[in-house]
């Protein structure tokens, strides 16, 4: 079901200060992440960079790993905090498609305000799913 105003609030200010938490001493490009699980319960994360580039990681999917490991593999919406609106990279969109397929997307600026509203289904059409692999 497509959050209410009302739902999205909370979340909203959960990723700008999630945001708040980035380690982006390299591209000075900070988000914030925040998830709300089937539960209630609201999981953030932060992108986090390194020395050596390629292992920096997405604010998303540090939300996602944080959720998981934490015991949570539903999710009913995401909000994710940027300066400009930047939505999220292909690599998270997947690593997200892993527990939810039409999960609704909140992309919100530096200030909170949205920017777009968007479901997962629209940013990773036809996507390869955990269904498409053989049960063993
Ligand atoms: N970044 C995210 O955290 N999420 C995205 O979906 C796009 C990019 C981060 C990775 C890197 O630390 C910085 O933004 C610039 O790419």
């Amino acid at each position: 079901m497509t959050p209410t105003t009302q739902d999205w609030q909370p979340l909203i200010e959960a990723a700008l200060q999630a945001r708040q938490r980035a380690y982006a001493p390299y591209s000075h490009y900070t988000v914030g992440a925040a998830l709300l699980t089937e539960d209630g319960t609201i999981v953030t994360g932060a992108n986090v960079e390194n020395a050596v580039y390629p292992l920096g990681i997405c604010a998303e999917r540090v939300a996602v790993v944080r959720a998981v490991h934490a015991g949570h593999t539903r999710f009913k919406a995401l909000v994710v905090a940027t300066a400009n609106g930047g939505t999220p990279c292909g690599a998270c969109r997947q690593t997200l498609r892993e527990f939810a397929a039409d999960l609704p997307i909140l992309v919100v600026d530096g200030q909170g305000r949205v920017v777009l509203e968007t479901d997962l289904a629209e940013l990773l059409p036809h996507a390869f799913a955990p269904d498409d692999l053989p049960r063993s």
